[in-house]
């Protein structure tokens, strides 16, 4: 779907931002690119909607050269979505969301339409639309920020940095969601992000970038429990034991049957890495499994989650 092949971009008066970088990326796939600061994630995004030309190399979409379409027009089909620069001030949450549907012509009732499917899509109540983005928290401006993305349905997101500003505790739960509607869409996202949680959260797959090219692409099982060098090794964190276990639901290890040993209690949606956690706090090596209607459904041990 997005294929960059040897692709070099050299600034003028600068070094390599990015360096000889080959990456492919198939349809409907999240890749998030991770790395430090500097390493030439901005700049690797960046060129695939032709807001920086490459060097060297070669990109393309769906099969067609990107330098052989119209960048403003091209720009149009592809969905993005940044920290800072985000919503034009002046318009309406619906004259955002429907920026680029209006360059493209549509209609003002498939334009309102299409508004009101999205703001429902991103979770926002239908009273936003005529509102002005400073009239919005964060957390709200940045879910406006995707439907505006998402609004004409562009096969391909581009995501830079998107949960940058927002609060730790609101971030984690927009992530969460974003997740979900990015699997109902059938997009395929290229993501950028320094923080190595949120690509695990996010990522089917992730690109870790150092100094302009990169050194693992791997499903984030993969890039936690087989670092290819030491600095991934680093950059994934000490902890990398516990953020794959972050990957899997409990009901991935649940045995059937309720132990009447299991004193704590957990969901069966909830990730192994909290399991683990309640079982240390509960001084215990079982967790009964309760379903939402508090009926107990099962028992996950410590021996089970360590044999994963
Ligand atoms: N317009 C520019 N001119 C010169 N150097 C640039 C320009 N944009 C980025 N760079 C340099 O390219 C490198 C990669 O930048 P960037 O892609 O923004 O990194 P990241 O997004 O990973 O933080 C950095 O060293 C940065 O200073
Ligand atoms: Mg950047």
């Amino acid at each position: 779907m997005i294929e960059m092949e040897h692709v070099t971009k050299r600034f003028d008066g600068g070094g390599t931002a990015v360096d000889d970088l080959t990456l492919e990326i198939p349809q409907g796939v999240t890749v998030a690119l991770v790395g430090p600061s500097g390493c030439g994630k901005t700049t690797t995004m960046r060129m695939i909607n032709r807001l920086i030309e490459p060097s060297e190399g070669r990109i393309t979409v769906n099969g067609e050269d990107v330098r052989s379409v119209d960048p403003v027009i091209f720009r149009r089909h592809i969905g993005y979505v940044i920290q800072q620069v985000g919503l034009f001030s002046h318009m309406t949450i619906a004259q955002n969301i429907g920026s680029v549907p209006k360059l493209l012509g549509w209609s003002a009732d498939k334009i309102k339409a299409r508004n009101e499917e999205l703001i429902a899509l991103v979770g926002l109540d239908q009273s936003m639309l005529t509102r002005y983005p400073r009239q919005l928290s964060g957390g709200q401006r940045q879910r406006v920020g995707v439907a505006r993305a998402l609004a004409a349905d562009p096969p391909v997101l581009l995501m830079d940095e998107p949960f940058g500003a927002i609060d730790p505790i609101a971030r984690t739960r927009l992530q969460n969601e974003f997740r979900q509607i990015l699997q109902g869409v059938n997009k395929t996202v290229v993501m950028v992000t320094h923080d190595i949680d949120e690509a695990v959260r996010m990522g089917d797959r992730i690109a870790i970038m150092r100094a302009g090219k990169i050194v693992q692409y791997d499903t984030p099982d993969e890039i936690l429990s087989r670092p290819v060098d030491a600095f991934v090794e680093d950059f994934v964190g000490a902890d990398r034991a516990l953020k794959r276990l972050s990957l899997y639901e409990v009901s991935k290890v649940m045995q059937p049957g309720v132990d009447p040993a299991a004193a704590a209690k957990i969901a069966p949606d909830a990730d192994l890495r909290n399991a683990l956690s309640a079982m240390i706090a509960a001084n215990t090596d079982r967790l009964a499994v309760v379903n939402a209607a508090g009926a107990p459904v099962g028992t996950v041990t410590r021996d089970a989650i360590t044999a994963l």
